[in-house]
């Protein structure tokens, strides 16, 4: 996930601010990144280089190469008070130095790429020779209208010189400065003693531009000649803080994206709210806060009483904790942008055409562990909304098999980080099977997005805990718009119906957020079962995979034998397992096969065993049936299992921290399996 940090002080960092830009941008690496860069403005340099950049994208080591840059860096960079940086989580475009931030526009765009350093000469929209002022930006967040917006510049003159969506803002934020700042490129800076009453024509500038931009968004900005940073906010969290006499006009004034970065340099934080600008000005050692359009608001403080390593964790007690509760966050940003396109509906890189797609006539889909799971019911919604014949394999037995593959067979390799040996070779075994080959993978050019024709990234961001939680319930929805992306290409779906749909897989984030509310309940259960040694689960229809995945969850973090049958198999063979007190989780949800499932429930309390049930809310029948109940808000079928997984998650988290056992780094297991 990107990690945004900026920094404004009065004297200057003596040389220093770009190492804290660094420093502080390390305590952000448990969130993940492949590149990272910083940008500062150099006071007082010629108008050739007013705004020092430095970009590395060498994954984890960034940070460490972005230091080695600094040897070469000019000798106005010690004097610098004002810079930004970020860490850079891969969303659009390839992890590269290219598309690393700070972006610039085309005023500070390397020669070549756009117009010089300072130089007048891009071309206004009447064709007149415009002069901007030097920006750069850093973006958290997507900006879903960027084709639209570069389109618009492109046609201005612009030149954009990277392949992300955050470009487009440094581009529309120097066309703006250069507005707002009445035609000059370096405005006066604010007056110097006290905290500035009103916004300078950077923050009022960037307001303007984050008026115009669809999606989520924390930005940070700065532009030569000016001492201050711009920072604006929707969806996307920044927080700022002050230390110091700030009042007085003494201190460092900074933002960022995440709490840990201010930790030990901040004394009172403050947050942004959505749609507000706030301008960070350490020379007067204040800020201001604004709504977009330039109307003043007051700043909201919060009290942070983290440490480091409670901050690194968001306040959680580990990193699991920590991805349940993100979901509904998740499952948002993985639908960001896919719908109310000018094709109707957008995948990330689909380089296979409509008329390839057509052609499909079978689906295989390769995965592993919770991915196989989540791609059991993706096969549902692929059968039903896209009308095609869907396998679905786990991987290691898929290469090793010789599947009927044809040109017209489509195989999805599912696999959040992408590097999983397996999956990679399932892939490998499509494209010699001359199948098309479409990735569903969460990590921004994987192994296995490189090796596929078409890529659908859930956006779920970095997952630490080796546990997949938000992982899977973003597949889920994943395999969903897949689905519907499919039908819509071969006349099976409406467009009223994929509006309907849309709308129901929109609401889904607030119902997976219900289900989490309720997680007290779930403790409370789980605590009666931490001395288990064993459990059933069971589910019906999409009900399954979902027990097959609470299953894998208690057994992966908690170390209990957990055994998850098709609920009506029970009765074949491992009913004889059942006897006085053993427990049985059952996914008892009003889906289509609810009363084969209540009959199912009988037989096992009939030899009995304790049932706890996943019950929707208000369905006291099915409550009055079984011994326990965990809580879920009714969901829509094709779309169930994100709801109903999260209080099998909770219970296996909560078995396993009633075991005391390490829930992130479960014994045994590794985040990404690449042996075979
Ligand atoms: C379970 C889990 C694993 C992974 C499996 C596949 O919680 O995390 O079962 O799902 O190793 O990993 P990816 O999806 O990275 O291919």
């Amino acid at each position: 996930m990107c990690g945004i940090v900026a920094i404004t002080s009065k004297g200057g960092g003596g040389g220093g601010l770009a190492l804290a830009l660094v420093e502080r941008l390390s305590r952000l690496e448990y969130r993940g990144y492949d590149s990272a860069g910083i940008a500062l403005v150099l006071e007082g340099a010629n108008a050739s280089q007013s705004i020092y950049r430095a970009r590395a994208a060498v994954a984890s080591r960034s940070l460490d190469e972005l230091k080695k840059h600094l040897d070469s860096a000019p000798a106005g960079l010690a004097a610098a008070t004002t810079g930004i940086g970020h860490t850079r989580w891969a969303t659009h475009g390839r992890p590269s130095e290219q598309n690393a931030h700070p972006h610039l526009g085309c005023a500070t765009a390397p020669p070549g790429q756009a117009g010089q350093a300072g130089q007048a000469g891009k071309a206004g929209e009447a064709g007149a020779p415009r002069a901007y002022p030097e920006v750069a930006i850093v973006h958290n967040g997507i900006v879903e209208n960027w084709r639209e917006l570069a389109g618009e510049l492109e046609r201005k003159g612009h030149e954009l010189s990277s392949e992300t969506d955050s470009e487009v803002v440094a581009h529309l934020l120097e066309e703006e400065l250069a507005l707002t700042s009445s035609s000059s490129v370096a405005p006066a800076p604010p007056a110097p003693s006290s905290p500035p009453a009103t916004l300078s024509p950077l923050a009022v500038a960037l307001g303007r531009v984050a008026q115009r931009l669809a999606g989520s968004y924390a930005i940070a900005a700065v532009a030569a000649g000016f001492p201050t940073i711009a920072i604006a906010r929707r969806l996307s969290p920044i927080v700022i803080g002050i230390s110091g006499d700030a009042g007085g006009g003494t201190g460092t004034v900074m933002a960022a994206s995440d709490i840990p970065a201010l930790i030990g340099m901040a004394d009172r934080c403050f947050v942004l709210e959505d749609d507000e600008v706030a301008e960070l000005n350490g020379t007067a050692g204040g800020f201001v806060v604004a709504g977009l359009d330039g109307e003043p608001r007051d700043p909201v403080e919060i009290t942070v009483r983290w440490d480091m390593e409670q901050a690194r964790k968001g306040g959680y007690a580990d990193f699991m904790g920590k991805e349940l509760h993100e979901q509904p966050q998740a499952i948002s940003d993985t639908l960001r942008g896919r719908f109310n396109t000018p094709e109707g509906m957008a995948l990330d890189e689909m380089r296979l055409s409509e008329d390839e797609l057509r052609e499909v006539d079978k689906i295989f889909v390769a995965a592993c562990g919770s991915s196989y799971y989540a791609s059991l019911v993706g096969k549902s919604a692929l059968e039903h909304w896209a009308g095609l014949p869907a396998e679905i394999e786990i991987a290691s037995e898929f290469r090793y098999r010789d599947p009927i593959l044809t040109g017209r067979s489509l195989v999805l390799g599912v696999s959040q980080s992408g590097e999983t040996v397996d999956t990679l070779q399932a892939v490998r075994l499509a494209r010699q099977g001359h199948a098309k080959v479409l990735a569903v993978s969460n990590v921004v050019d994987s192994s296995i997005t490189r090796m596929a024709d078409g890529v659908l990234y859930t956006r779920a961001g970095p997952e630490i805990a080796v546990a997949a939680t938000k992982t899977f319930s973003t597949q889920v929805v994943a395999f969903s718009l897949l689905a519907m992306y499919l039908a819509r290409l071969r006349g099976l779906l409406y467009p009223e119906e994929v509006t309907r749909l849309a709308g129901d897989l929109t609401g889904l984030p607030a119902l997976v957020r219900a289900a989490l509310d309720r997680e007290d309940e779930v403790r409370k259960v789980a605590e009666e079962l931490a001395e288990r040694r064993d459990l059933f689960y069971i589910g019906r229809g999409a009900g399954y995979p979902v027990a097959l995945e609470g299953a894998l969850k208690m057994k992966e973090i908690a170390y209990l034998r957990a055994e998850a049958y098709p609920a009506g198999e029970l009765k074949h063979g491992a009913i004889a397992l059942i006897e006085p007190g053993t427990a049985v989780v059952a996914v008892a949800t009003r889906g289509r096969l609810w009363e084969k499932m209540m009959s199912n429930i009988s037989e096992v309390k009939s030899r009995g065993a304790t049932v706890v049930a996943v019950v929707e809310e208000g369905d006291a029948e099915t409550a009055s049936y079984v011994d326990r109940s965990l809580y879920v808000p009714p969901s829509r079928p094709l779309l169930s299992a994100a709801v109903d997984v999260v209080p099998l998650q909770l219970l296996a988290y909560h078995v396993a921290r009633a075991r005391g056992c390490d829930v992130d780094r479960p014994r045994n297991l590794a985040k990404t399996v690449t042996v075979e």
